[in-house]
């Protein structure tokens, strides 16, 4: 089995060499990721060399253009969806807001969606918020114990008049990577569409998302080592099915009709930089001949392997710490390196801030998946501490979270 290179890894991104962070350890990845130095090389160029209005034909805007297109071709290719079906817009909770005001056009009063209370509020309230049109709202609920969702509850749920259920791949409190391939499957049989938020997943690999049998699948790429921009998946017969939200000019363009708010040009080019890292974490560890698919799901195992090992030995210092209450899994699997908790007799945010004086940058809310904290029954204003990583942590980065942890708790 080949192992990541952390060395390599970490001499990727400039913010390991930055004085300014010398001895932080940045434990709020789920909030953000740093991002890899050619995102940042990436930007810089477009701001030097093209940063003019693309797709004339004057070379700097020829180029810039050309880029643009390569940057989600690339992208495109890795998570095994057509060019165009991948959209890039301002942020996912745009992303949605958007495709929320497209299915409240389509769908006709009595009808159905499903949202959970397991997610982040960007994929629940603009979908709540068709009630106002006469349209259903029905909430797949969490397991108030486990914190986690059961495909059978969903199930129970699932009719006729169902048009769309929303649903997370990975809770960003959680943690949990539910069955997505399952749930779309269920969704599908009573003839819905699936509404999947790939945010808390796509970090720590981008998926096949063809082979999640989503409809549209959402993340945002500030947690993916790139610029601030959310990436967008919808199905190509969707797309031509849905009432267009752009200009109406563009009403048959495909990859125009769902993003109104005009790209980052910039940032959408530096996106190749995302794509340039992810080949480069393939090349340095197997070689440089492979299929994308090959690529991609090398670097998702790499990844993945790495994260393993690391979160382990967390998680059994939490589960064994006699006041701490741990949300979602006990052990790795089928979990990713999110994890929050509570510690008895601690305020969330207290304890925060003293793990800041040690130089760890975790997180503590609700992160904005509010209704999970409070069907959790934790104090919404206090909230929870989150303590996120990715593969380019260290096992020095843990060492000094889990000695830090036993001196304070
Ligand atoms: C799971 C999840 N979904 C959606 C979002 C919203 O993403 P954005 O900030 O791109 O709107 C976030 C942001 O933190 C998130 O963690």
């Amino acid at each position: 089995m080949t192992t990541l290179d952390l060395d390599f890894i970490r001499s990727q991104f400039p913010a390991f060499g930055e004085p300014s962070l010398e001895g932080f350890a940045h434990f709020e990845n789920a909030g953000g990721s740093y991002a890899c130095r050619q995102t940042a090389e990436w930007l810089d160029r477009f701001y030097r060399q093209t940063k003019v209005q693309p797709y004339y034909d004057f070379p700097a805007s020829a180029t810039a253009g050309e880029q643009m297109d390569a940057a989600k071709q690339r992208m495109a290719a890795w998570l095994n969806v057509g060019t165009d079906e991948l959209h890039f817009g301002p942020s996912t909770s745009q992303n949605t807001y958007v495709m929320a005001q497209a299915l409240r056009q389509e769908l006709k009063p009595g009808e159905e969606v499903i949202v959970t209370n397991q997610d982040h509020e960007a994929n629940i309230g603009v979908w709540s918020r068709l009630e106002d049109e006469g349209i259903v709202v029905r909430e797949w609920k969490v397991d108030p114990e486990t914190a986690e969702l059961h495909p059978m509850d969903l199930e129970a749920l699932l009719n006729p008049r169902t048009r769309a259920v929303a649903f997370t791949h990975c809770s960003n409190v959680v943690g949990s990577i539910n069955p997505v391939r399952e749930i779309t499957d269920l969704i599908h049989e009573s003839g819905a569409w699936a509404i999947v938020d790939g945010v808390s997943f796509c970090p720590h690999g981008m998926p096949d998302i063809s082979a999640l049998g989503a409809d549209i699948y959402l993340f945002s790429l500030y947690k993916v080592y790139g610029p601030h921009l959310g990436a967008m998946y919808i199905n190509r017969d969707l797309n031509a099915e849905l009432p267009y939200q752009g200009h109406f000019f563009n009403a048959l363009n495909p990859e125009a009709r769902f993003t109104p708010a005009g790209p980052d040009h910039a940032q959408i080019a530096s996106v190749n930089g995302v794509m340039d890292y992810m080949e480069a974490v393939y090349e340095h560890h197997h070689g440089a001949s492979a299929s994308v698919e090959q690529q991609a799901a090398a670097v998702r195992d790499l990844f993945r392997d790495s994260e393993t090992t690391l979160l382990e030995p967390l998680l059994d210092f939490l589960t064994e710490h006699p006041r701490v209450r741990l949300i979602g899994k006990t052990r790795a699997a089928g979990r990713a390196p999110t994890i929050a908790f509570t510690v008895d007799g601690h305020r969330s945010t207290e304890l925060a801030a003293k793990l800041s004086e040690h130089g760890l940058g975790v997180g503590v809310g609700h992160f904005y998946a509010f209704r999970l904290v409070e069907a959790l029954g934790i104090d919404i204003d206090d909230g929870v501490i989150r303590t996120s990583f990715v593969h380019y942590t260290s096992p020095e980065e843990i060492k000094q979270l889990l000695n830090t942890l036993d001196t304070i708790l």
